[in-house]
């Protein structure tokens, strides 16, 4: 069989940049907006720190204010929760995102439901989680939603009634990828590390989403031929000579020898998740006053 066609996160994350950068003009134009992101970083974690950096960048770039306040690794609930109240009530600010994990003396539950619903551009305060699954105007979590631009692309018309599997249920990409796939008229299961015979689960799938965080755990033969496969994960590695690198939570050799299309990591999913939070800063700009919204 012919090697798995690789599905281009990063070309796709540059063309919906490209959109938000275009309607954010029009919006500086027409009315004078410079959407708002705030970025709350809390300690020293060094891949939150990589992350929220490629967030800020990515924010100046398409031409969105970026703004980045770092915390302490001992920054107290309560004057974190201060720190939410205040962007909250910043008119400046459309878009609020607390970069997870929190140190641990930080209800991470308490946090997400203190940011205004309508500047949750991360899209997990329950009131955004309650519209996604209602079919309401949800801001939706970047990453899956990320992954689900890549699925349209893969599979087209095909993605409704597709066999779905993602492997994973966290409230970050599980289970809101699992709501936006059967908002596609896909039938979808959600595995898990307790799953009995996970492999012969993912089997069934022809859109696998991979979404675990642990390294390479989804082998070639848990993959359906020519099925769709995205992994989520972004795991560092130990390389040779002291060295490391990224793999997913698909080991990549292995699956594009089965699948029919695949996600590369890096350069597949990543890229997606920054764009789509770029998106969602907008769309809460544009929502917040009332004005319409752009197709992106
Ligand atoms: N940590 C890992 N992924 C995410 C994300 O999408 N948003 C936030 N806020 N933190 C994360």
């Amino acid at each position: 069989m012919a090697e798995a066609r690789l599905i281009d996160g990063k070309a796709a994350a540059a063309r919906l940049r490209a959109g938000v950068a275009t309607a954010a003009a029009a919006l500086k134009a027409a009315h004078g907006v410079a959407p708002g992101l705030a970025a709350v970083l809390v300690g020293d974690d060094p891949a939150s720190q990589v992350y929220v950096k490629s967030k800020t960048k990515a924010t100046d770039d398409a031409g969105l204010k970026g703004l980045t306040h770092r915390l302490s690794a001992a920054t107290s609930e309560a004057e974190l929760l201060r720190v939410v109240a205040q962007l909250n009530a910043d008119d400046a600010v459309d878009g609020i995102l607390v970069q997870l994990p929190l140190p641990k003396q930080i209800d991470a539950q308490r946090v997400i439901e203190a940011i205004h619903p309508a500047k949750d551009v991360d899209g997990f305060h329950p009131e955004n989680v309650g519209r996604l699954w209602s079919g309401g105007r949800a801001l939706v979590p970047c990453t899956p939603y990320g992954c689900l631009l890549l699925a349209r692309e893969s599979l087209g018309p095909k993605l409704a009634g597709t066999e779905a599997v993602v492997v994973g249920r966290s409230n970050i990409v599980g289970k809101p990828m699992a709501a936006l796939l059967l908002g596609e008229h896909c039938t979808v299961t959600v595995a898990h590390s307790r799953t009995r015979d996970l492999p012969a689960v993912a089997r069934r799938a022809d859109l696998l989403i991979a979404a675990v965080g642990r390294p390479e755990m989804v082998r070639g033969d848990w993959i359906k031929p020519g099925a769709t496969v995205i992994d989520v994960g972004i795991n560092r590695i130990a390389a040779a000579e002291g060295k490391s690198r990224l793999v997913g939570d698909v080991a990549f050799a292995e699956a594009r020898q089965i699948a029919g299309a695949i996600t590369p990591v890096p350069g597949g999913v990543g890229p997606m998740t920054i764009a789509c939070l770029l998106r969602n800063t907008l769309l809460a700009a544009c929502r917040r006053r009332r004005l319409a919204e752009p197709a992106l």
